[in-house]
């Protein structure tokens, strides 16, 4: 049975590169990486997005302030920029354990998207 099992393992593993294209790795990891996609809070397309809405009380000037919570757009940044936002996560983002090499896939796919019709 543990041969069968370790086989079926061997075969799966040996054939995963061909089973799905970077392209289609990126877009999973961007909509549903091991955590919340990044999706829902920075666009369909890495374009930024507006979280929520608020409002904040002044207590001196006793008046009420507009405020928006937002996510940044992330499709015009550097590799390096991109790697260290996601790595250094500051307050409201989700801290993410990806590898250097899903970071950059997941780069390219936003790069990607965002080159089709404009
Ligand atoms: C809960 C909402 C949320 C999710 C989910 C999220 N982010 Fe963010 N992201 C933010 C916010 C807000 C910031 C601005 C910095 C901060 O407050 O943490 C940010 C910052 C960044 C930055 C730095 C931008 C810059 O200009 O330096 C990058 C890169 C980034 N996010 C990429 C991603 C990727 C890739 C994912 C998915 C793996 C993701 N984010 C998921 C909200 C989110």
């Amino acid at each position: 049975m543990k041969i069968f099992f370790t086989l079926i393992l061997f075969v799966s593993l040996s054939f995963c590169d061909s089973f799905i294209t970077d392209m289609e790795y990126g877009q999973m990891l961007y909509q549903n990486p091991r955590g919340i996609g990044c999706n829902k809070c920075h666009g369909k397309k890495g374009e930024g997005s507006v979280i929520a809405k608020y409002k904040e009380h002044n207590r001196s000037s006793q008046e009420l302030y507009d405020k928006e919570l937002v996510a940044p757009p992330i499709n015009r940044l550097s590799l390096q920029d991109f790697a260290k936002g996601i790595k250094i996560s500051k307050d409201i983002m989700p801290l993410y354990f990806l590898t250097n090499d899903e970071i950059i896939i997941l780069y390219k796919y936003i790069k990607e998207i965002n080159k089709e019709k404009k």
